[in-house]
Order: C-alpha cells, then sequence, then structure tokens
C-alpha cells in the first residue's frame, strides 16, 4: 500500500481510491482495415429514425442552453411511458442514471450490491463514488439468487442493482423477485436499458414504492447510442432530490431534438425492433448448431454463448480477421463467453457463416 505521504508531484492530490482503480474495459479498438460489421456494443444495426436527421438538420437553436428542468421532454417521456412527468429525469445516457444514484445513495465505505455476472459499469461507477460493490453469484442459468442477496444485506447497503434483462446474460428476472428485494426496504434500482426487447417493465410500481426505480435509455431501441440520452423513472421524492443533484444541462439540444422525432417516429423504430427480435431467435438457432457453441436464451438483442472448444479470445481474433467485431471478457466469470450483437439479416449470415469456417479451424 503506498501512503499519501510517499506520493510526490500531482499523485500526492488524487483522491487514493481513484488512483487505485482500475478502470472500465470498454469494446477495444478495430485494427481491421476495412468495412466492419459491428456487433460488439449492442448498438442498433438500423441507425436513428431519418426523421432525427432531417430534425437536427432544421435545429437552429444550438446556441442556446436546453430547458434545465426539462418539462417539455418530461411530458413527451410521459406520453411514451404511461408515467407521470413528475416521476420521470432524463439523463445523459441511461448510464446517467446509474451514476445519479449512486451520487444519491452511495458514499464511502458504503455497499451496492450486484447479481454477477451482470453489466460491469455498477461495478465500476460504485468504485468511483468510494462504495463497494457486493457480488453475489446468479444461479448456473444466471437467475438472480434472491434469497443470496437478501443474505448480503449490510448495515452498509445503500443500493441493490438488477439488470433486467441482463447483460450478457440476456435472461429476465420475475417481478416477483425483484418485489420480494424491494420489500426489504432497501433501494432497488432495475436497469431495463433492453426494455423495448424483452417486453417485461417494473415502471408501473414505481408510483407504490418508495425504494423502487427503473432506469430506461433510447441508446438501443431508437438507435441514438452516440446521442447519449436515457431516462429514469422513479418516485416523486427521489426526482426531487436528483433535480438537485443533476448537472443543470445534463440532457443537450441535440438529445431534446432526437427525442421528440424518435417518440414522432416510433412505429418505424418498433418494426426495426421487431425485426431485430425475429433475428435474435433465428441467430440463437444457428449458433445452437455450432458444435463449439452453447448459446444462452436471449430477451435483449445480444446473445451469450458458452465457448465449448477453443478459446473465446481465439473466437474473437477470427472474426475480426474477418471484420466482425464481437464481445468477449476479461472478468473470470466470462472469460470463455462470446456475446455478439444481433445485427441485421446480412450481418447475423455473415456471423453464421464466419463461425462455420472458424469451426473447422479450432
Ligand atoms: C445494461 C445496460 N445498462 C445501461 C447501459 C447504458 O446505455 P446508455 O448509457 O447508452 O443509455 C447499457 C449499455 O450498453 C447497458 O448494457
Amino acid at each position: 500500500m503506498i501512503s499519501a505521504n510517499s506520493l510526490t508531484g500531482i499523485e500526492k492530490f488524487v483522491r487514493p481510491h481513484l488512483a487505485a482503480m482500475g478502470g472500465y474495459a470498454p469494446p477495444k479498438p478495430v485494427e481491421h482495415k476495412g468495412p466492419v460489421i459491428k456487433m460488439n456494443a449492442n448498438e442498433n444495426p438500423y441507425g436513428c429514425s431519418p426523421k432525427v436527421l432531417e430534425a437536427l438538420a432544421r435545429c437552429d437553436f444550438l446556441n442556446l442552453y436546453p430547458d434545465a428542468t426539462q418539462t417539455g421532454l418530461r411530458h413527451q417521456l410521459q406520453e411514451y411511458t404511461g408515467m407521470g412527468a413528475e416521476h420521470i429525469i432524463a439523463t445523459s445516457g441511461g448510464a446517467e442514471v446509474i451514476d445519479l444514484a449512486l451520487q444519491l445513495f452511495v458514499g464511502h465505505g458504503d455497499e451496492v450490491i450486484n447479481c454477477e455476472p451482470t453489466f460491469d459499469y455498477f461495478r465500476f461507477r460504485t468504485g468511483i463514488c468510494g462504495g463497494t460493490s457486493v457480488e453475489v453469484l446468479r444461479d448456473e442459468k444466471f437467475a438472480v439468487n434472491v434469497s443470496a442477496v437478501k443474505a448480503a444485506i449490510s448495515e452498509r447497503t445503500r443500493l441493490i442493482i438488477i439488470n433486467n434483462p441482463n447483460n450478457p446474460t440476456g435472461n429476465i428476472t420475475p417481478q416477483k423477485d425483484i418485489l420480494e428485494l424491494v420489500n426489504t426496504g432497501v433501494p432497488v434500482l432495475v436497469d431495463e436499458a433492453y426494455y423495448e426487447f424483452s417486453g417485461e417493465t417494473v415502471a408501473p410500481l414505481v408510483a407504490r414504492y418508495e425504494n423502487l426505480m427503473v432506469l430506461r435509455t433510447l441508446s438501443k431501441w431508437a438507435g441514438l447510442a452516440g446521442v447519449r440520452i436515457g431516462y429514469g423513472i422513479f418516485p416523486a421524492k427521489i426526482v426531487n432530490y436528483l433535480m438537485k443533484i443533476k448537472p443543470p444541462f445534463n440532457v443537450g439540444v441535440p438529445a431534446l431534438v432526437a427525442v421528440q422525432a424518435s417518440l414522432a417516429d416510433r412505429e418505424h423504430l418498433m418494426s426495426t425492433v421487431k425485426t431485430i427480435i425475429a433475428e435474435r431467435e433465428r441467430l440463437t438457432g444457428e449458433l445452437d448448431k455450432r458444435d463449439f457453441l452453447s448459446p444462452f436464451p436471449s430477451r435483449g438483442n445480444f446473445i451469450l454463448c458458452s465457448v465449448l472448444r477453443g478459446t473465446a479470445g481465439e473466437i474473437r481474433q477470427k472474426l475480426e480477421d474477418r471484420g466482425i467485431l464481437i464481445r468477449t471478457y476479461d472478468t473470470p466469470l466470462l472469460k470463455n463467453y462470446i456475446r455478439p450483437s444481433v445485427g441485421m439479416p446480412e450481418h447475423n449470415d455473415a456471423l453464421i457463416e464466419a463461425l462455420g469456417e472458424i469451426g473447422e479451424e479450432i
């Protein structure tokens, strides 16, 4: 352990828990020359609505700050979600919902319960707040172990995060399990980033509990990952706190314009979501036919596969050599898994064909 006294220069001033952190492992930069098929970050291969591009081209108020109270936007999201605007806060991507919840509840030495394997951002951002991520293992089918989560609750527990459907495993946690955790009284954040692909939500229950919160995003279903726009559905009391602590202009003008145009083009966007869901089912079946892969059923826009022969890293590299990018993991729990996102039919065909070739080589 390096003591603060032994440090010199700028290191002396950096908060010690941040200096010691490993950081987050985002998808690796691409080395392949030429066109790539990007199936490594659960993005929407169909892009955003063309109406978003038209609206952005017409937008002539980029010189103005956005409305810090998000009044118009929250009313549009009220209409989309069916939850009152007093329950909604818009954020810079769904990721900022996680950050705001952590900032509200978690300080130095506090604990956040995560059901592993899950989205690593939860653990990473807990550490930034000086909190500890208490990792409770899912069972062999990746179901949340509700009694183990309850047993892990301590005096210092400030938040339980449930990702539903869970990235990267793709499975759903039943509503009754979520409510069992909510009934402990500990704040529960349900990350529904992939809600439009799963159709399962606990959002309508938020009005009934003071400790249930839901994360949503337009990154996935609306193809706006690059714009950074998400929102949280919270009990009204929590909205009041978060309105006080959020950065005033956390949602920029391009995001406001993009949401309005996306919601106006909902039918078109949801038809691409339907296609992705159908392709997910087809791709799962095809992956299952490869004798070196075992896919897990998914309710998201991605498919986790256990690698039965060869290594995940070897398969990722061989796919990258063919211009196809998929996600692999450095964490021990996910060491021999690959997770392709679901692409357009032609992307999925290319992946299936490449995996056929790779199966001969490993
Ligand atoms: C489970 C989960 N939650 C939240 C996010 C954050 O998405 P964004 O910040 O783009 O809305 C992602 C993105 O991949 C995710 O997989």
